[in-house]
């Protein structure tokens, strides 16, 4: 069995999907890995940490993948019409590409892979199972981004987060609001608390209401019968009616208004971000707040987030839109999307022989499967 790890070439993407440890962990299945130049450099992992783990580091991306069974990536791969590097074409047909595809966003990529014969799975799209929790990237990377909010979000506001008593007078602590309390929004409100903020939350699912007393903050209730109706088996979060929208929107303007710190995190799969905070909330915000939205990617939680900008509005509110927050923080992100990979593909792979051994009808495989045998094959990019 032969692994590839290429470098990512998407702009502003830092992480790798491989580390000196799961490294040394395949090394120990029977595994060769291969290791494109450079590929942990930006996550501060050397070509030296690799080839100390026992990869083999090779010149470049074409070299790496010219005899691999498995390919790692953290992106999905560039096609030739993205202008850059044709990553697809270096992929071996029969070879299996292990990475977050945004299959659903990106169909184009994923007829691609098929067309080219590469059995492809999209991890962006592994199943809320307890079993599949440690093969999770949204969650590991989600939790990231909800410390580096809070982190980036302190930076950038110009007062402190605990109340401070001192002899030149008393400091108030500063008030948070988190919309949205899943894995990136409960670490947010962790984070804010850990450093003596206030902190208020929302969130559609009833369910999240409890875990955000349990660390320490006020969950703002909007209505609690359609709040219990609304949460899917799946944990996933549905999309709210108007009725619903438009009371949450009033309950909440009033904690924007006060907050000196909003941190945005709602996202409903597979849909553009619900537009929370309007620009006339914005516009109503204390000079000097700072609003942090980790949906930019999805299109943004907040009106008028310029994806990738830090901008300041003309009454004094910065807003933050980095879309891909876990790349700032890439070696703590890089470490765990690793070994999310590692849990995932070790059930796969047959130890005595290192081939590979893979239950097709398995439900986490069923799951993340998009690409194979030249079809696309996961029934929600059918048709
Ligand atoms: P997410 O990233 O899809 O969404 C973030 C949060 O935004 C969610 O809590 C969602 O309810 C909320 N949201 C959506 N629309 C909203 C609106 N209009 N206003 C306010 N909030 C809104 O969710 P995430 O973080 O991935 O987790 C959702 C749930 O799934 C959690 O309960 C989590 O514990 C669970 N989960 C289970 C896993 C497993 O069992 N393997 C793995 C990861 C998460």
């Amino acid at each position: 069995m032969r692994i590839a790890v290429l470098k990512e070439r998407r702009p502003g993407e830092t992480r790798v999907a491989a580390s000196p440890d799961t490294v040394k962990k395949f090394v120990g299945l029977g595994c060769r890995v291969v290791v494109e130049r450079g590929a942990g450099n930006a996550a501060n992992f050397s070509d030296e940490d690799f080839t100390a783990a026992g990869a083999t580091v090779v010149i470049d991306a074409v070299t790496a993948c010219a005899d691999a069974n498995m390919v790692f990536k953290v992106l999905r791969p560039m096609s030739a019409a993205e202008g850059g590097f044709d990553e697809i074409s270096i992929l071996r047909p029969g070879s299996v590409l292990v990475a977050h595809l945004s299959a659903f966003a990106s169909k184009d990529t994923v007829q691609a892979l098929a067309a080219r014969g590469v059995t492809a799975f999209a991890l962006e799209l592994m199943p809320r199972i307890s079993r599949a929790q440690a093969m999770d990237v949204l969650s590991s990377q989600s939790n990231l981004a909800g410390y580096k909010a809070v982190i980036d979000a302190a930076a950038t506001f110009g007062r402190a987060m605990p109340m401070m008593m001192t002899a030149a007078g008393t400091i108030a602590p500063a008030r948070v609001l988190v919309f949205g309390a899943g894995v990136a929004g409960l670490q947010a409100i962790a984070t804010a608390k850990r450093m003596g903020a206030v902190v208020f939350a929302t969130d559609v699912r009833y369910a999240a209401k409890e875990q955000v007393e349990s660390l320490g903050g006020k969950f703002i209730v909007v209505d609690e019968e359609k709040m219990k109706a609304a949460e899917t088996s799946g944990g996933y979060a549905k999309e709210m009616d108007e009725d619903f929208k438009r009371k949450q929107a009033e309950a909440v303007r009033a904690e924007v208004l006060k907050a000196d710190i909003v941190v945005t995190t709602a996202l409903i799969p597979g849909r553009p971000a619900p537009r929370l905070v309007t620009a006339d909330m914005v516009a109503n915000m204390k000079v000097g707040s700072v609003i942090v939205d980790l949906a930019a990617e999805a299109g943004g939680n907040v009106e008028g987030v310029h994806r990738d900008e830090v901008i300041t509005t003309a009454n004094g509110v910065t807003i933050i839109g980095y879309s891909n927050m876990p790349a700032r923080l890439p070696r703590d992100a890089s470490a765990l999307f690793a070994k999310n990979i590692l849990n995932f593909v070790t059930p796969m792979i047959d130890k005595a022989s290192a081939t590979f051994n893979i239950n097709w009808d398995d439900e986490i495989v069923k799951g993340t499967l998009v690409a194979k045998d030249g079809q696309i094959v996961h029934p929600g990019l059918r048709g």
